[in-house]
Protein backbone atom coordinates (compact mmCIF):
# COMPACT_ATOMS: atom_id res chain seq x y z
CA UNK A 1 0.00 0.00 0.00
CA UNK A 2 1.42 3.48 -0.61
CA UNK A 3 2.03 5.92 2.22
CA UNK A 4 3.43 9.09 2.65
CA UNK A 5 5.61 8.82 5.45
CA UNK A 6 7.53 6.15 7.05
CA UNK A 7 8.51 6.14 10.35
CA UNK A 8 10.84 3.73 12.52
CA UNK A 9 10.53 2.86 16.27
CA UNK A 10 12.35 0.27 18.17
CA UNK A 11 10.83 -1.08 21.54
CA UNK A 12 13.51 -1.30 24.07
CA UNK A 13 13.46 -2.48 27.93
CA UNK A 14 14.20 -5.96 30.26
CA UNK A 15 13.21 -8.88 29.51
CA UNK A 16 9.42 -10.15 30.28
CA UNK A 17 8.06 -6.57 30.43
CA UNK A 18 6.12 -7.32 27.54
CA UNK A 19 7.44 -5.88 24.64
CA UNK A 20 7.34 -8.33 22.24
CA UNK A 21 3.46 -8.29 23.50
CA UNK A 22 2.79 -4.71 22.96
CA UNK A 23 3.65 -5.01 19.48
CA UNK A 24 1.74 -7.84 18.78
CA UNK A 25 -1.76 -6.31 20.32
CA UNK A 26 -0.69 -2.94 18.17
CA UNK A 27 -0.02 -4.88 14.64
CA UNK A 28 -2.26 -7.99 15.70
CA UNK A 29 -4.92 -7.37 18.29
CA UNK A 30 -4.19 -10.38 19.81
CA UNK A 31 -2.24 -11.00 23.27
CA UNK A 32 -0.17 -13.98 23.93
CA UNK A 33 -0.07 -15.24 27.27
CA UNK A 34 3.17 -17.21 27.30
CA UNK A 35 7.03 -15.69 27.10
CA UNK A 36 8.59 -15.89 23.70
CA UNK A 37 12.25 -15.11 24.94
CA UNK A 38 12.87 -12.68 21.18
CA UNK A 39 16.37 -13.58 20.60
CA UNK A 40 18.23 -10.55 18.95
CA UNK A 41 15.60 -8.20 17.01
CA UNK A 42 11.95 -9.00 15.25
CA UNK A 43 9.81 -6.74 13.09
CA UNK A 44 6.94 -5.33 13.05
CA UNK A 45 4.83 -3.31 10.49
CA UNK A 46 1.15 -0.72 10.49
CA UNK A 47 -0.26 1.84 8.75
CA UNK A 48 -2.00 4.09 10.53
CA UNK A 49 -4.05 7.60 8.94
CA UNK A 50 -3.21 10.85 10.52
CA UNK A 51 -4.31 13.68 9.37
CA UNK A 52 -5.95 11.47 6.07
CA UNK A 53 -2.16 10.64 5.42
CA UNK A 54 -0.99 6.87 5.38
CA UNK A 55 1.60 6.45 7.91
CA UNK A 56 3.47 3.30 7.92
CA UNK A 57 5.03 2.77 10.88
CA UNK A 58 8.09 0.21 11.50
CA UNK A 59 8.74 -1.57 14.79
CA UNK A 60 11.80 -2.85 16.03
CA UNK A 61 10.74 -5.09 18.57
CA UNK A 62 14.37 -5.86 20.38
CA UNK A 63 15.22 -8.64 23.02
CA UNK A 64 15.61 -7.67 26.87
CA UNK A 65 18.33 -9.93 27.78
CA UNK A 66 21.64 -8.58 28.61
CA UNK A 67 23.29 -11.21 26.37
CA UNK A 68 21.54 -9.12 23.21
CA UNK A 69 22.52 -5.71 24.54
CA UNK A 70 25.07 -5.01 21.95
CA UNK A 71 22.84 -6.21 19.17
CA UNK A 72 19.76 -3.54 20.41
CA UNK A 73 22.65 -0.67 19.99
CA UNK A 74 22.75 -1.23 16.47
CA UNK A 75 19.12 -0.71 16.03
CA UNK A 76 18.78 2.85 17.23
CA UNK A 77 20.35 4.44 14.41
CA UNK A 78 17.52 5.85 12.22
CA UNK A 79 14.71 5.25 14.89
CA UNK A 80 12.42 8.49 15.25
CA UNK A 81 11.12 7.07 18.81
CA UNK A 82 12.03 4.36 21.36
CA UNK A 83 9.00 2.69 23.65
CA UNK A 84 11.19 2.14 26.73
CA UNK A 85 9.03 -0.46 28.41
CA UNK A 86 9.19 -1.30 32.01
CA UNK A 87 7.02 -3.83 34.42
CA UNK A 88 4.85 -2.24 37.09
CA UNK A 89 5.16 -5.48 38.85
CA UNK A 90 8.61 -5.53 38.64
CA UNK A 91 10.67 -2.82 40.51
CA UNK A 92 14.10 -4.45 39.38
CA UNK A 93 12.62 -3.44 35.53
CA UNK A 94 12.04 0.36 36.84
CA UNK A 95 15.31 0.57 37.99
CA UNK A 96 17.44 -0.43 35.45
CA UNK A 97 15.38 2.22 33.53
CA UNK A 98 18.67 4.74 33.71
CA UNK A 99 20.37 2.57 32.11
CA UNK A 100 18.47 1.68 29.44
CA UNK A 101 18.07 5.60 28.66
CA UNK A 102 21.82 6.18 28.61
CA UNK A 103 22.31 3.30 25.85
CA UNK A 104 18.95 5.00 24.06
CA UNK A 105 20.17 8.53 24.07
CA UNK A 106 23.86 7.63 23.40
CA UNK A 107 23.16 5.38 19.99
CA UNK A 108 20.37 7.38 18.73
CA UNK A 109 19.60 10.21 16.97
CA UNK A 110 19.64 13.36 19.29
CA UNK A 111 16.14 14.03 18.12
CA UNK A 112 14.41 10.40 19.38
CA UNK A 113 11.12 11.16 20.78
CA UNK A 114 11.23 8.59 23.91
CA UNK A 115 7.96 7.38 25.54
CA UNK A 116 8.09 5.61 29.25
CA UNK A 117 5.68 2.86 29.39
CA UNK A 118 4.60 1.14 32.42
CA UNK A 119 3.39 -2.09 31.44
CA UNK A 120 0.76 -4.58 33.17
CA UNK A 121 -1.31 -1.99 34.37
CA UNK A 122 -4.26 -5.16 34.39
CA UNK A 123 -1.91 -6.55 37.03
CA UNK A 124 -2.79 -4.30 39.60
CA UNK A 125 -2.88 -6.17 42.67
CA UNK A 126 0.58 -7.23 42.00
CA UNK A 127 1.36 -3.57 41.38
CA UNK A 128 5.05 -2.50 42.62
CA UNK A 129 5.72 0.60 40.64
CA UNK A 130 3.33 3.80 41.51
CA UNK A 131 1.89 5.09 38.83
CA UNK A 132 3.37 8.66 39.94
CA UNK A 133 7.04 7.12 40.23
CA UNK A 134 6.25 6.67 36.66
CA UNK A 135 5.04 10.43 36.22
CA UNK A 136 8.18 11.57 37.89
CA UNK A 137 10.67 9.92 36.29
CA UNK A 138 9.51 11.05 32.85
CA UNK A 139 9.21 14.67 33.80
CA UNK A 140 12.40 14.70 35.28
CA UNK A 141 14.32 12.97 31.73
CA UNK A 142 12.09 14.60 29.64
CA UNK A 143 10.12 11.68 28.22
CA UNK A 144 6.42 10.79 27.57
CA UNK A 145 4.73 8.64 30.15
CA UNK A 146 1.71 6.15 29.90
CA UNK A 147 1.11 3.28 31.24
CA UNK A 148 -0.58 0.46 29.24
CA UNK A 149 -1.54 -3.51 29.22
CA UNK A 150 -1.13 -5.69 26.39
CA UNK A 151 -3.30 -7.90 27.66
CA UNK A 152 -6.38 -5.60 27.25
CA UNK A 153 -4.88 -3.73 25.23
CA UNK A 154 -5.70 -0.67 27.56
CA UNK A 155 -3.80 2.74 26.08
CA UNK A 156 -2.05 0.15 23.61
CA UNK A 157 -3.71 2.24 20.34
CA UNK A 158 -1.97 5.46 21.81
CA UNK A 159 1.36 4.72 22.98
CA UNK A 160 2.10 3.86 19.56
CA UNK A 161 -0.02 5.35 17.03
CA UNK A 162 0.21 8.42 15.63
CA UNK A 163 -1.35 10.88 18.41
CA UNK A 164 2.17 11.03 20.18
CA UNK A 165 4.68 9.83 18.01
CA UNK A 166 3.95 11.20 14.29
CA UNK A 167 4.01 14.95 15.40
CA UNK A 168 7.37 14.06 16.55
CA UNK A 169 8.84 12.30 13.81
CA UNK A 170 7.92 14.29 11.47
P1 LIG B 1 12.09 -10.37 25.90
O1 LIG B 1 11.76 -10.72 24.51
O2 LIG B 1 12.77 -11.50 26.63
O3 LIG B 1 12.92 -9.12 26.01
O4 LIG B 1 10.71 -10.10 26.72
P2 LIG B 1 9.48 -9.17 26.29
O5 LIG B 1 9.65 -7.84 26.91
O6 LIG B 1 9.29 -9.20 24.81
O7 LIG B 1 8.24 -9.87 27.01
P3 LIG B 1 6.96 -10.58 26.35
O8 LIG B 1 6.23 -9.62 25.52
O9 LIG B 1 7.37 -11.85 25.74
O10 LIG B 1 6.06 -10.84 27.65
C1 LIG B 1 6.57 -11.52 28.79
C2 LIG B 1 5.45 -12.14 29.60
O11 LIG B 1 4.62 -11.12 30.15
C3 LIG B 1 4.51 -13.04 28.78
O12 LIG B 1 4.17 -14.17 29.55
C4 LIG B 1 3.31 -12.16 28.53
O13 LIG B 1 2.13 -12.90 28.36
C5 LIG B 1 3.25 -11.30 29.79
N1 LIG B 1 2.66 -9.96 29.55
C6 LIG B 1 3.08 -9.04 28.63
N2 LIG B 1 2.34 -7.93 28.70
C7 LIG B 1 1.41 -8.15 29.65
C8 LIG B 1 0.35 -7.35 30.20
O14 LIG B 1 0.09 -6.20 29.81
N3 LIG B 1 -0.40 -7.93 31.19
C9 LIG B 1 -0.16 -9.19 31.65
N4 LIG B 1 -0.95 -9.64 32.62
N5 LIG B 1 0.85 -9.95 31.18
C10 LIG B 1 1.62 -9.44 30.19
MG1 LIG C 1 10.25 -10.09 23.31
Amino acid sequence: MAYAYLFKYIIIGDTGVGKSCLLLQFTDKRFQPVHDLTIGVEFGARMITIDGKQIKLQIWDTAGQESFRSITRSYYRGAAGALLVYDITRRDTFNHLTTWLEDARQHSNSNMVIMLIGNKSDLESRREVKKEEGEAFAREHGLIFMETSAKTASNVEESDSGSVWCGLGA
